[in-house]
């Protein structure tokens, strides 16, 4: 029978969380990158300013240095900026009142704020292609790793992000009015700005409740 020991002092699980003042073992380089990666979380809501066009450019390129099995290059991401979120909130309203026909259109009026909650919005999408050796669920995993590696972009460039879907992100009509062809998912939307409040790191979760060694089983 496999047993599991995740108290062995060598194992990765047995260090203590790693910040740049305690990885000892990375070059300050790397410390730096781990500093951003640990330190990243969401924030919401946000305001100006936004990324500037070059930024936007370095978030996005991030993205398409995601693994991509097959180099199938899923990736579509559609940014959303300045008046046109006027025509993204209408959209919201929209469908809100389609799915509740039975409320006035003032009762969903809120949903309009959505489009506004961030100076930039990006629409991320996964285009999927019929592969024989990658299955459609890579080709979800390769669009939420390009989407990981904006958060942390977006993080590292001092802006705040927050990955949202809610009911929205499943509508036929808004993946259709944002331009998504019938073979692409649209995966939800980074809203991306500067955090209105500062926010307190959050609790993460305990290394070993997430992380066992595997030992193959002991021959008797
Ligand atoms: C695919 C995906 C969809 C999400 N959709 C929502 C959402 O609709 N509403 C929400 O409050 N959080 C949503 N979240 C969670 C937030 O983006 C965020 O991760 C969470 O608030 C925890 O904050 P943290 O990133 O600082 O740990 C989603 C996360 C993922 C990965």
């Amino acid at each position: 029978m496999t047993t599991l020991d995740l108290s062995r002092a060598d194992t990765p699980t047995s260090r203590p969380a790693a910040t740049a003042a305690t990885a000892g073992y990375a070059t300050p380089e790397a410390s730096a990158v781990l500093d951003v990666l640990l330190s990243r979380q969401s924030h919401w809501p946000l305001t100006e300013p936004g990324p500037a066009n070059a930024e936007l450019d370095l978030i996005v390129d991030t993205a398409l240095r995601a693994p991509d099995h097959g180099n199938l290059r899923p990736w579509r991401f559609v940014t959303i900026r300045g008046e046109a979120r006027g025509a993204l909130g209408d959209l919201l309203v929209d469908l809100a009142c389609a799915r509740a026909p039975g409320e006035p259109r003032s009762a969903h009026a809120h949903r309009r704020q959505k489009a506004f909650a961030a100076p930039l919005v990006i629409a991320l999408g996964a285009a999927l292609s019929v592969h024989p050796k990658v299955p459609e669920v890579e080709q979800l995993l390769a669009a939420g790793a390009a989407a990981m590696n904006m958060l942390n972009a977006i993080h590292a460039l001092g802006y705040g992000g927050f990955w949202a879907t809610g009911p929205d992100s499943y509508e036929a009509r808004l993946h259709d009015a944002l331009g998504f062809a019938p073979n692409e998912r649209l995966l939800g939307f980074l809203f991306v700005g500067t955090p209105k409040n500062p926010a307190q790191p959050p609790v993460r979760p305990a290394r070993c409740a997430h992380v066992r060694e595997w030992l193959p089983p002991q021959s008797a």
